[in-house]
């Protein structure tokens, strides 16, 4: 392995795989990758992608083995305590939030059993790939109950007789669903995030680190922003520009041959929806029009 070269770890399949490469090709990444391989080579950058289990991911940056991951705050949450149990501390930084992969640990009992809050749980055994973060939840609640850990098919447990009710991850809710089991209470709220070695790199890597997560910030505000043109009375300026969603400063540019309008020209930071178009209308302006931001470097 080229040790000049960043090493990003992103989940091999699962919920954050399309969502990891997506960010990765939106910040400008080629990739060659065969079908199974389990790296794939930044043709453009110098960074390769490793295909892995999100549960791994943590311990690979934690062993220096990969410089970079992207993997679910529930995953990271779930290796900080064990790592702790163990008199160990993370050595992994947790440096950009991501808008993907949001889901939930959440408790789950069987549909025709009662819950009145985390006191019914005392004595119960639940079933759980998250022994470490289920452990501080009912430590934190002063409540005495079993857990059952699992490496996975959580969601069978209580139809097994192995436990009452479970915790596990839910994102859309179906899994829980189909195995007649009803969510009662949030463990905790999850979405990915990106993790980096606490290591100082070696200066290119580190300028590399750098390039990437400006891009990602820059891909992630784009993904809400809307570019938008109009035509307004000059009288009117100051109304348009409360209309307009999470603006800045518009620039306003004179019209040859109409001294009274302007055109105006604005980054928003939201969508901008056709109600706001509508009443950007009845202030007096014309011309409207959106369009997609495809990048932006602040
Ligand atoms: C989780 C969880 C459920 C499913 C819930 O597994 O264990 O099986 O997702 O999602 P739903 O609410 O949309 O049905 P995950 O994808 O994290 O797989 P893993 O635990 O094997 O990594
Ligand atoms: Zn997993």
């Amino acid at each position: 392995m080229d040790e000049l070269r960043l090493k990003l770890a992103i989940q091999k399949s699962g919920r954050l795989t399309e969502p990891s490469l997506d960010l990765l090709v939106r910040c400008g990444l080629k990739i060659s990758r065969g079908k199974d391989q389990l790296m794939a080579y930044g043709e453009n950058m110098p960074l390769d992608v490793l295909f892995v289990r999100d549960d791994d991911i943590p311990d690979l940056v934690q062993e220096d083995v990969c410089d970079l991951g992207l993997v679910g705050l529930n995953v990271l949450e779930e290796k900080r305590l064990e790592l702790a149990s163990r008199g160990h501390a993370a050595r992994f930084q947790q440096v950009r939030t991501l808008d993907f992969g949001r889901c939930r640990l959440a408790l789950a009992v069987p549909d025709g059993a009662s819950f009145e809050g985390p006191s019914s749980l005392r004595g119960k055994r639940i079933a759980t790939t998250y022994p470490y973060l289920l452990e501080k939840y009912l430590r934190e609640r002063d409540v005495c109950a079993e857990i059952v850990t699992l490496s996975g098919a959580v969601e069978i447990a209580p139809r097994l007789g192995r436990a009452d009710l479970i915790c596990d991850l839910v994102s859309t809710g179906s899994t829980l669903q189909a195995n007649h089991l009803r969510e009662v209470e949030t463990v905790l709220e999850s979405h990915a995030v990106l993790i980096r070695t606490p290591l100082d790199l070696p200066p290119l890597k580190d300028e590399w680190v750098q390039r990437l997560l400006m891009r990602i910030d820059g891909v992630q505000q784009v993904r809400e922003s809307k570019y938008i043109m109009l035509h307004a009375p000059r009288s009117a300026l100051g109304e348009i520009r409360k209309l307009l969603p999470g603006s800045e400063s518009p620039t306003i540019i004179p019209l040859e041959g109409f001294p009274d309008r302007v055109a105006i020209h604005a980054v928003c930071r939201e969508n901008v929806f056709w109600e706001t178009l509508e009443s950007l209308k009845k202030a007096g302006a014309s011309a409207l029009l959106v369009l997609p931001v495809e990048k932006m470097l602040a």
